[in-house]
């Protein structure tokens, strides 16, 4: 962790160099004393270093989550990057098509109560563009699209009136088209849960997922999704990144960082309660250290399930009640005492204990 902690030690060390000094003076030490150390380096004495010495520490910030070693291409899938009140934030969710022919805003009628902001749009034209008017997210860096890759499109719909909307992965000009799917929303205004598989027709690092239509009405969208199909041992992460890792043989690895865990503010602190259950409902959070919105579809079991599939002792980092700028009084650090503990049953308790069981519904016994 950097800040305060390190000012701290600077802080010791300096103070610790002044006391020196004076008692250094004071006792009249002879500077030019001569002293002999000896060091017996024979094997008898040798210590083995446990093979735990060596490991890697991850840091999410700047994107070492979603947008690196997390496969998710689409950035801020809830759109809720603002937080539960609307207007929320969807950067970097951008129209195709005009103020004339498409209107978006964001409202709380998601399906999902804790993360209860979904994204209203509205196709305003009569007689629209042939490739439609719709959104588009460009990801973190633009999305990498590969050639003959398999994507795993999930997101959720409702529509009043049924309707016709087309999922397409092109270039960034929206010019170049790479893989698309059309899919029928029936008009019960009812939550639908889309899942589709896209087929790359062609490469682009740098392309977006559109969802577009040409019908004049209104669809609610939330929690939009794109996975490559392709991923380590087929849990979420990048196989080229996960290889460059395993070659550093790490045998530990820490997460979920440091001042990820710690937050400029408690409130902004990652939370692995929330972390974790389906992606589709978890809440996310504004990492204020590094001042982005992260949904947390990388959260405490991923990490977990990465550590096993590297060969690697998981180091959880929990949040011990301090951030950079506030504290919880000693007196009231129960909850955050508990909070361990059963983030400790959710990683090692048997399948049958409160915490384990929830583990093991997600997939891991
Ligand atoms: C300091 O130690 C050196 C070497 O032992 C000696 O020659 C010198 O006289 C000492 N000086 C004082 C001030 O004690
Ligand atoms: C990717 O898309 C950009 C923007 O349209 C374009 O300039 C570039 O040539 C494309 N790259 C490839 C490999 O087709
Ligand atoms: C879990 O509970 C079941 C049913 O009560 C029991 O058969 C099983 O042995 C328990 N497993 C563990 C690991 O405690």
């Amino acid at each position: 962790m950097e800040g305060p902690p390190r000012t701290l030690i600077h802080l010791l060390l300096l103070l610790l160099c002044i006391a020196s000094k004076c008692l250094g003076g004071a006792s009249g030490l002879n500077s030019t004393q001569m002293v002999t150390l000896k060091v017996d380096a024979s094997p008898k004495l040798a210590r083995k270093i446990p093979d735990t010495f060596l490991g890697v520490f991850f840091e999410e910030m700047g994107h070492g989550g979603a947008g690196g070693i997390w496969a998710e291409l689409v950035s801020n899938r809830g759109f809720e990057a603002g937080g539960p009140n609307t207007p929320s934030n969807i950067d970097p969710w951008l129209i195709v098509g005009d103020d004339s022919s498409v209107y978006v805003e964001t409202d709380r009628s998601s399906c999902f109560s804790r993360n209860i902001v979904a994204l209203r749009m509205e196709v305003l034209c009569n007689d629209c563009p042939a490739g439609g008017v719709g959104i588009y997210n460009p990801g973190f860096w633009g999305m990498n699209i590969e050639d003959g890759k398999t994507y795993h499109l999930v997101m959720y719909v409702k529509s009043p009136k049924t309707t016709c909307l087309t999922v397409s992965l092109t270039s960034s000009d929206g010019l170049q088209n790479l893989a698309s799917v059309t899919i029928i929303v029936a008009g019960d205004s009812k939550w639908i849960k889309v899942e589709k598989k896209l087929v790359a027709k062609g490469t682009n690092r740098t392309s977006r997922l559109q969802i577009t239509s040409k019908k004049k009405g209104t669809v609610w969208l939330d929690q939009v999704s794109l996975m490559p199909a392709d991923t380590y041992k087929g849990h979420g992460f990048r196989k080229g990144l996960v290889s460059m890792l395993m070659d550093l043989k790490p045998r530990f690895l820490r997460f979920p960082g440091g001042c990820f865990v710690e937050g400029g503010w408690l409130r902004n602190a990652f939370r692995w309660r929330q972390s974790i259950g389906p992606w589709e409902e978890r809440p996310g959070h504004f990492g204020d250290c590094w001042q982005y919105w992260t949904d947390d579809g990388l959260g405490y079991y991923e990490f977990l399930l990465l550590s096993e599939d590297i060969g690697a002792a998981p180091i959880w980092v929990f949040n011990n009640g301090i951030s950079y700028n506030d504290e919880v009084n000693t007196a009231t650090i129960a909850p955050f005492v508990k909070d361990i503990l059963d983030s400790l049953e959710f990683a090692r308790g048997s399948a049958n204990s409160t915490w384990g069981s929830v583990r093991a519904k997600m997939g891991h016994p």
